[in-house]
């Protein structure tokens, strides 16, 4: 298990637990996290999962693929450069303490 930690748009942080290979996404609505939808099951077809991941992790998790960018140009959030659909993120030993913002247009 590591730990995610997600920033409401209000400043509130919740960490959670999450299992190794779930998505940031399956890990949110698991545990109840208001903010991020998932309204797809993770298809890459609703980006109802949009999060800002920390600056300081976005190495680790990666760039943001092709359909990705195809989905977040429909977002009604702003676009960042750390924006990423959550449920393409996989939790690894790696993203242990992860911490990830959602946008203020999800709650
Ligand atoms: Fe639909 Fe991520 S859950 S795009």
């Amino acid at each position: 298990m590591v730990k995610v930690t997600y920033i409401h748009a209000d400043g509130r942080e919740v960490t959670v637990e999450g299992r190794i290979g779930a998505s940031v996404m399956e890990t949110a609505r698991a545990n109840g996290i208001d903010g991020i939808v998932g309204e797809c099951g993770g298809a890459m077809a609703c980006a109802t999962c949009h999060c800002y991941v920390d600056a300081d992790w976005q190495a680790a998790t990666g760039p943001r693929n092709d359909g990705e960018d195809l989905m977040l140009d429909c977002t009604a959030a702003e676009l960042r450069d750390t924006s990423r659909l959550s449920c393409q993120i996989r939790l690894t030993p790696a993203l242990d303490g992860l911490r990830v913002e959602l946008p203020a247009e999800q709650h």
